[in-house]
């Protein structure tokens, strides 16, 4: 989610500078692109090395140590960053920048800078309770500088109190927050997403699945996220990595599947099934491995629940995509499926296409939709399909939504 962004973070000497390491290494991570200036006194804590290691980039730390002739390198810092934050920010530091004083690197590439700039306060209750500190962060916020509150609880120097420097995952996700872009077609929207195989289990060592990779599903749930989406993705066990920014619910089961996806049914606006759910499972889960013998052995399988039928009946205001894996008749195929399942939209992968189906990083599929519109995409990556179907689906729907809906 932070790809391309380019955040400076400023540390300086308080005892937390070891939350500030953390700090890099998530936003890294996350994808940004983070580089690291330091107050001398923040080096007492804490080498340069360390952050050099976790921001893979130089650190910078004296203002006169000029290693590029072409660039001033303050300057050159404060234009690079597209926000800075200092973490932690001293009592010292507060006051220096409050007072436009710039005697070191970090306070003179604040100074410079013209992009945001946060504060996350970290010190001693008293010092923060301070009249000096209290006026000082008033004026920096008064100037526009955002603050970060510090957290209540022990603290280093003994005392119990407001003046934890607030911890790395939380400063990571008001950073994510900050970039997601406001006015993207699904934002605020929640997608729910199936992806992969499910396993029936046979005996504690053996079960029925299929060879779903889970690769469509979840290029659409990165998709749907990056179109600014709420994406609630469940998984059957793969071995993919979560897309970022994307809620995953790990299950087994087609039981557990449809489980998870009720839970989270109610309140979504689109649920887009790609997982490629067990039909049957076997009738008895044996408890103990089943002993080899000489003789055949027969499972006897009983039908799991049509998840995409159920909740096709139970639909309300949600849109509801289906998959399906076809050889023959595609369109007619799939058009009954959409019908008999209460579907808005229908997704067709014609398995018989060696660019298309299970495994592969490209797909050829048919977009169906319940008004009778149908649209071929030729073989191409998962990822830039997925973009293309969840924006031709979001298009069909506003239309419909201004006639008919
Ligand atoms: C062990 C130790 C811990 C400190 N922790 C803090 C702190 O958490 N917050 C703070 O404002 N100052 C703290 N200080 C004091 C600062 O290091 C000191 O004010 C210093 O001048 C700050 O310099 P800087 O703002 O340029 O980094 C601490 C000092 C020591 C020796």
């Amino acid at each position: 989610m932070l790809a391309n962004k380019k955040i400076l973070i400023c540390v300086t000497g308080g005892i937390a500078v070891y939350k500030a390491v953390a700090l890099v290494s998530k936003l890294s991570q996350a994808g940004a692109d983070v580089k690291v200036v330091m107050t001398k006194s923040a080096m007492e804590f804490v080498t340069p090395l360390t952050f050099q290691a976790m921001s893979r980039n130089d650190v910078y730390f004296d203002t006169f140590d000029e290693k590029d002739s072409r660039v001033i390198a303050h300057i050159d810092l404060a234009d690079w960053a597209d926000l800075v934050i200092v973490a932690p920010a001293t009592a010292n530091v507060i006051g220096k920048v409050a007072n436009g004083i710039s005697d070191d690197m970090v306070t003179t590439v604040l100074l410079a800078t013209t992009a945001e700039v946060w504060f996350a306060p970290a010190m001693n209750v008293n010092m923060y309770e301070k009249r000096s500190v209290i006026r000082n962060i008033d004026t920096l916020a008064k100037d526009g500088y955002r603050f970060i509150e510090p957290s209540e609880g022990f603290l280093a120097c003994g005392y119990v109190g407001k003046g934890r420097l607030e911890e790395p995952e939380k400063i990571v996700k008001l950073v994510q927050e900050n970039f997601v872009p406001k006015n993207l077609p699904l934002t605020g929207k929640k997608v729910v997403i199936t992806a992969g195989p499910t396993r029936e289990r046979i005996d504690p060592v053996r079960y029925v699945s299929n060879f779903s990779s889970g690769k469509m599903g979840y290029a659409m749930a990165e998709a749907a996220t990056k179109l600014g989406a709420k994406t609630i993705l469940v998984s059957g066990p793969v071995s993919l990595n979560p897309p970022s920014g994307v809620q995953v619910i790990h299950v087994e089961s087609a039981a557990e599947m449809f489980e998870a996806v009720s839970r989270n049914y109610d309140d979504a606006e689109i649920v887009i099934k790609a997982a490629a759910v067990a039909d049957y499972r076997p009738a008895e889960i044996h408890p103990q491995k089943i002993k080899k013998s000489d003789s055949d052995s027969v499972i006897n399988l009983e039908r799991t629940t049509d998840i995409l039928k159920t909740l096709g009946e139970r639909k309300q205001q949600q849109i509801l995509v289906g998959f399906a894996a076809e050889t023959e008749n595609v369109i007619e195929n799939g058009m009954g499926k959409l019908e008999r399942k209460n579907l808005d939209f229908i997704i067709i992968n014609d398995v018989t296409d060696p660019d298309g189906g299970f495994g592969n990083d490209t797909n050829v599929v048919t977009l169906l939709s319940k008004n009778g519109t149908n649209k071929l995409y030729p073989a191409m990556p998962k990822n830039d399909l997925a973009t293309l179907l969840l924006e031709a689906i979001i298009e069909e729907v506003k239309v419909g939504n201004s006639h008919d809906r």
